[in-house]
């Protein structure tokens, strides 16, 4: 008896701890867990990039049951994210829970991704997202920002007051109105945000693969934060879809929720639309969930690095003071002519990215990449640091230096392995909105102050903090205006 309970253990732990052939190199599989009790939650893509020194740039392992693919280093990422049948994306408990399906444009796969993909783009292009139109909207809000600095009395703690400032500018575009600065409410999400992008994890845990364990976690555990605060941002926007539902004049789309509710009751009676409203909730979700804290940790980590580097913050302000003057914004007509803030804000994005791995893909049927082979429904997380801070390529690539970006006559270098955004169809759906928005808090930030860190909060750890993307360390700033 007792001899055949141990045979059928054994066979079980046997079997859960079985790869499929041709499965790609990778460390042992432990039972139910996989790699999970090994995975680092700080800076979890240097961990993941160093198992390529035993296994090659393409990684077999699992997070819990679920079977996930590592992708290290220019070849095997540009490959893959070329690949659209790794552009799938693995099933997100939290939409599950929250929609009771994928929905939005960032975890959805197939046509209804295509489609909201498309729709969003263009529409994105109509209100003049990363336009000169669009320039306007920034601009006021920079103004509005640079204010509040010079009010504030002490020390500042950017990352709060840039994440307003990125929430005010996308809701322009989203939501159509201009949002105040002294809402309270913005200030709850930015918080709120944050917690949930620092709490967020790129493997999911334990909960991807056993859902139900959702019901036994304390409130307080990061599941909880990471679900309770998309379920806040859901319910500020579906407030917002509601007033636009009855202020909606046809003729007269204000902003995107306008447009998108124009298209639903364009393609009401058609019988296999995309365009409902749960749709418009996930989409703006997405959105405001992917601009707000990855805007913010971008201008941030530029100040950061500022304060560290101050002679780099210092040729940044001489070309703004030669270029720009001192008696006007700087505007997006003004980059081309200031290569060296450019090539300043390509190494921010090179060394600190926001991302250091994409979004999780999943192979959409099986796929080979590298020659390995992929089995469908596989979770392929591709590593954007592995590439950017590349010694093999890049020298000294933990040297923040700008001068790489440069060509020897001084303009601007473009190198095609700088991939922040990502690359490909999957590739960031906001990068034009992105650029310029960074672009104008950062030059117009440098062009009217001096920062200095406070040195009451010592910075722990310039690397950053993990999470579903990379923030920027606890730091506090000094600020002394220059003009
Ligand atoms: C500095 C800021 C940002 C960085 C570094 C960044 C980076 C990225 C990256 C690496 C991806 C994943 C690509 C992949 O899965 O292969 C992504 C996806 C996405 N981003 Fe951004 N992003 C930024 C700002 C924004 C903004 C402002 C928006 C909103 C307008 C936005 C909207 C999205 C959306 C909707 C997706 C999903 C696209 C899809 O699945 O088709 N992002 N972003
Ligand atoms: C700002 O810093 C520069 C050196 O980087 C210095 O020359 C200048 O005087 C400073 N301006 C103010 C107002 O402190």
């Amino acid at each position: 008896m007792w001899l055949a309970v141990v045979v059928v253990v054994v066979a079980i732990l046997y079997l859960a701890s079985r790869k499929p052939r041709g499965y790609p190199p990778g460390p042992p599989r432990l039972p139910l867990v996989g790699y999970l009790p090994y995975l680092n939650p700080h800076l979890p893509h240097k961990q993941l990039w160093g198992l390529s020194s035993t296994y090659g740039p393409v990684v077999g392992l699992y997070f819990g049951t679920q079977p996930v693919v590592v992708v290290n280093g220019w070849e095997a990422v540009k490959e893959a994210l070329l690949n659209d049948d790794l552009n799938g994306r693995p099933e997100n408990v939290f939409f599950t829970i929250l929609y009771k399906q994928q929905r939005g444009v960032m975890f959805v796969e197939g046509d209804l991704w295509k489609e909201q993909r498309r729709f969003a783009l263009h529409q994105f292009r109509n209100l003049g997202f990363g336009k000169r139109s669009h320039e306007a909207v920034v601009h006021d809000e920079t103004r509005a920002l640079l204010q509040e600095i010079r009010k504030a009395e002490g020390s500042i703690t950017l990352w709060e007051m840039l994440g307003v400032s990125n929430l005010i500018i996308l809701w322009a575009v989203m939501g159509g109105k201009r949002l105040e600065r002294s809402d309270d409410r913005l200030w709850d999400l930015v918080v709120r945000l944050n917690s949930v992008f620092r709490a967020g994890d790129i493997s999911g845990g334990l909960v991807q693969s056993f859902p139900f364990i959702r019901h036994f976690l304390p409130k307080d555990h990061r599941f909880n934060v990471v679900n309770d605060g998309f379920r806040l941002v859901n319910d500020y926007i579906k407030e917002a879809i509601d007033e636009h539902r009855k202020e909606l004049d046809p003729n007269d789309p204000r902003d995107f929720i306008d447009l998108y509710l124009i298209e639903m009751d364009k393609q009401k009676d058609s019988r296999d639309t995309t365009f409902e409203e749960v749709q418009l909730l996930a989409s703006c979700s997405d959105i405001f969930a992917a601009g707000t804290e990855t805007g913010s940790a971008t201008v941030s980590f530029a100040i950061l690095l500022m304060t560290l580097y101050p002679e780099v913050m210092a040729k940044v302000q001489k070309e703004l003071d030669e270029v720009v003057g001192r008696s006007r914004l700087p505007s997006i007509e003004d980059r081309s002519k200031l290569p060296y803030t450019e090539a300043t804000l390509n190494e921010v994005f090179r060394f600190r990215g926001a991302a250091p791995v994409t979004v999780p893909h999943k192979a959409m049927k099986d796929a080979i990449l590298q020659g390995s082979r992929i089995p469908a429904e596989t979770m392929v997380i591709v590593n954007l640091y592995s590439v950017m801070m590349d010694p093999e390529y890049w020298s000294d690539p933990h040297t923040f230096r700008p001068e790489r970006f440069l060509n020897p006559d001084g303009t601007l270098r473009k190198d095609e392995r700088l991939i922040p955004f990502g690359k490909g169809r999957r590739a960031c759906l906001g990068e034009s909105l992105a650029r310029m928005t960074s672009f104008i808090l950062f030059t117009s930030l440098a062009q009217h102050f001096n920062f200095t860190l406070d040195p009451s909060v010592p910075v722990p750890n310039t690397e950053g903090k993990s999470g579903f993307t990379l923030g920027p360390p606890e730091f506090k700033v000094f600020t002394k205006e220059r003009l």
